[in-house]
């Protein structure tokens, strides 16, 4: 028996992807760049035994089926099959944040298991190694790989691009409630392509803005990082949209709107969206803590989650 376990923590895109390069399953159409947080942490062990008679997926200490175990299980053949090994495994996995949080459990997760599982199943393989074992998980997740700031360019190995203290950034992170979301993001870029009429200027705006940001993290240029992260975040959402695909409630709208006017009354802070209605707010360690008590009195919220660039994922 072989058990091994690792810790990941989720990343939130500054850059966004969103959609698929066409006919692959964990190729971006468009490059991201985003930032792994600390203090948040997936925990995840993997155990390898002769005796199993089928993979098991354990989360948050519930047997789990449907959906995510599927997931899991495919991704576990594959490394199985390459691994060469007949085994199955038992996966236990806890994230100590709550998963309708909004923070990209699938991200910390898929980053975790693939530390873990990699070693429990014998394979030594590099950070990029781990990194694309990941993505075939879950796109994002190659980018918890790494701590600090990180890029995925399609067709690329993930890799990172600056450490954890390049900028004193912190995000707030504004939960706005406690539902599962409504739709996988894999599900809802899916209907996006096939959908939306503006996926193609989405794709065109995603490369530019990535470049720009990537350019203005490395020079420390916050304004310029924090307007383009928000157009990111802002022109993502807009090419859902187009196809039906609202993840806004009238909380992230509050928000957004807080978060425009401690703009104009001088506090540095860009928000930032995913697939779901809460709201990260990224903003300088100078200004956090009169941002997060802002943020805190917006009606609807039901906390705020403060988080620093952390570490990549690792064996334990
Ligand atoms: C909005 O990586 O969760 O968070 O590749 O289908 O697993 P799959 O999707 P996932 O999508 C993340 C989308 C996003 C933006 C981002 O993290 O870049």
């Amino acid at each position: 028996m072989t058990a091994v376990t690792a810790i990941a923590h989720p990343n939130i895109a500054l850059a966004k992807y969103w959609g698929k390069r066409a006919g692959t399953r964990d190729v971006p159409a468009v490059p991201s760049l985003s930032v792994t947080l600390g203090g948040l942490a997936t925990r995840t062990t993997v155990t390898v035994e002769p005796g199993y008679s089928a993979d098991e997926l354990w989360l948050g200490g519930q047997l789990t089926t449907g959906d995510s175990a599927a997931r899991a299980t495919a991704w576990l053949a594959e490394l199985r099959a390459r691994a060469g090994s007949p085994h199955f495994a038992r996966v236990q996995s806890q994230n100590d944040f709550p998963t309708a949080s909004g923070l990209a459990s699938s991200a910390s997760g898929f980053a975790a298991l693939a530390v873990a599982a990699a070693a429990a199943y014998g394979l030594d393989l590099d950070r990029a190694e781990l990194a694309a074992l990941a993505q075939r998980g879950s796109t994002s997740a190659a980018r918890s790989l790494f701590s600090g700031f990180a890029e995925l360019v399609p067709g690329e190995p993930a890799r990172q691009v600056a450490a954890p203290d390049h900028l004193p950034l912190v995000v707030l992170v504004c939960v706005t409630t406690e539902a599962a979301k409504e739709m996988s993001s894999r599900a809802a870029m899916a209907q996006t392509i096939t959908h939306s009429p503006y996926y193609e200027s989405w794709v065109r705006f995603a490369e530019g803005n990535f470049a720009a940001q990537r350019a203005a993290l490395l020079a420390r240029d916050w304004e310029t990082l924090g307007a383009a992260l928000e157009a990111s975040a802002f022109a993502m959402h807009a090419s859902a949209m187009a196809a039906g695909i609202v993840y806004f409630n009238d909380v992230t709208l509050r928000l957004a709107a807080r978060v425009r006017a401690l703009r104009t009354e001088g506090v540095s802070v860009w928000a930032s969206m995913d697939a779901g209605p809460h709201v990260k707010v990224f903003t300088r360690s100078q200004d956090a803590s009169v941002a997060q008590r802002a943020l805190e009195s917006v009606p609807g919220v039901l906390r705020v989650i403060a988080a620093t660039p952390g570490p990549g994922a690792m064996r334990v």
